[in-house]
């Protein structure tokens, strides 16, 4: 297992390239399964979470080739003969639970484990279930597994309503239904840019779809589906952490490249908020301290609003502000697991409910920090980048799911991290 060793305090001066977005590309992977014909998608991270989710779709007998210089992956559905995702795959990544979705879609049956559980408390996939059902899908669960099937080539399809709105569910049901229902009406839809580049790369395919964007997708049976070139969305996550890690450190001038500012939703004016300079420019964002942080309370919601994927990594910039702040996760109630990680680093965060109660103004100094999740594990390497002394963040292969070459895009622009074996 792998660790940072981390020199601080950095300021992070120069240009990172933003890559591809991992939340877009494994959508965009299941649609492919979906075509007639083989399907390349370029700007596809290298990452652990996209290696298992190749697995996962191999096992179907399905042919994918990652060319990892150009980031790009062709897969080849055409000797899918295999309609199973089993648990040793799906529980090493929750989305590999699109599965679900685009078996049922291209074949009319599947048997897909069911996730488990994560590392910020239960992650229900009963709106997917129930969606399915309302679709005219039979679901059974079967030791663990969801036995899904369609009782016909095409069935008449219905209508759904999310409630919550959920970017998996959503996700799963446009899958399951481009190539099966007559037409199926998902109500109060998720409007994530990555479900809208979902439904353009499969209208790109042949798909008829109407309303991606909106809070309802109306979806329209086709016979066919023919693979084509699909291009990946920068990752706003990605692009988000990197504009936070820039304004937190003292110092810095950062421009981050290849981004999409209109997919940011809230973030940019909250982060205008903390009294930053923030430059966009078309593709480019450029970002430098300007003075001290100002304390910016804010509370997560769906898109366009504040994203909870950025809520550990605001915490943490916030515990470097000069008064009080709060953040509120109205997504998941559980997700501060980095809380008494950054509290050992020096900060002081209390949570109460979903809410994190964050004092400003902290000194931090370096100690040895344990990663629990994706999000809470670049928090930390954050928080070490911006303590005095030398850190230690064990269990990066978390940051790995997630973040393509993080060490080397940091170390680039100053950052003093080494990777190490455990
Ligand atoms: C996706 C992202 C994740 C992000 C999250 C919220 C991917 C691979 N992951 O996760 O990084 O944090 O969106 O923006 O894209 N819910 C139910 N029942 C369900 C499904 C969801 O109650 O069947 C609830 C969840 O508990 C949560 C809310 O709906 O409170 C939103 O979750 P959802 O949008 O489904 O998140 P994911 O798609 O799993």
């Amino acid at each position: 297992m792998d660790k940072f060793i981390i020199e601080g305090p950095t300021p992070l001066r120069g240009t990172i390239p933003i890559s591809g977005s991992k939340n877009a590309a494994l959508p965009l992977m299941a649609a492919a399964i979906l075509g007639d014909s083989p399907t390349t998608i370029h700007r596809v991270p290298k990452l652990r979470d996209i290696y298992t989710f190749n697995k996962v779709i191999r096992h179907t007998g399905t042919s994918v080739e990652f060319h990892e210089v150009e980031n790009k992956l062709v897969i080849d559905p055409t000797k899918l003969d295999t309609t199973v995702a089993p648990y040793d795959l799906v529980r090493k990544m929750r989305a590999s639970f699109y599965m679900l979705g685009a078996l049922l879609g291209k074949k009319g049956e599947a048997k897909v484990s069911l996730p488990g559980g994560c590392a910020w408390g239960p992650r229900p996939v009963d709106l997917h279930l129930k969606g399915l059902e309302a679709m005219g899908a039979d679901i059974e669960l079967e030791e663990g597994y969801v036995m899904g099937a369609f009782p016909n080539e095409t069935i008449p399809g219905g209508e759904f309503t999310l409630e919550p709105s959920s970017v998996g569910a959503t996700v799963n049901l446009v899958l399951a239904a481009v190539r099966r229902a007559e037409k199926f009406v998902i109500n109060n839809a998720a409007k994530e840019p990555d479900v809208v580049l979902l439904c353009d790369s499969l209208s790109k395919m042949g798909a008829n779809i109407e309303g991606a964007g909106t809070s309802t997708i109306t979806i329209r049976k086709v016979d066919s589906l023919s693979g084509t070139e699909l291009f990946n969305d920068p990752d706003r996550i990605e692009t988000g952490t990197y504009m936070i890690a820039a304004a937190m450190l003292p110092g810095s001038k950062l421009e981050l490249t290849g981004c999409k500012p209109e997919d940011l939703g809230a973030f940019p004016k909250a982060f205008k908020k903390i009294g930053a300079e923030l430059g966009i420019n078309g593709t480019t964002i450029t970002v430098s301290p300007n003075g001290s942080v100002k304390p910016v309370s804010i509370k997560t919601a769906i898109y366009p609003g504040f994203p909870t994927d950025l809520q550990a990594q605001w915490a943490t910039m916030m515990s470097q502000a000069n008064g009080d702040s709060s953040i509120t996760d109205s997504i998941y109630f559980d997700r501060f697991s980095y809380v008494p990680e950054l509290n050992r680093l020096g900060a002081n965060l209390e949570v109460k409910k979903n809410t994190v109660h964050i004092n400003g103004n902290q000194a931090l100094s370096g100690t040895s920090v344990m990663s629990t999740d994706l999000r809470a594990s670049v928090s930390l390497v954050m928080a070490a980048m911006a303590a005095e002394g030398t850190s230690e963040v064990l269990r990066v292969y978390h940051l790995d799911r997630g973040y393509e070459n993080l060490e080397e895009k940091l170390n680039a622009v100053g950052a003093k991290i080494r990777r190490v074996d455990e």
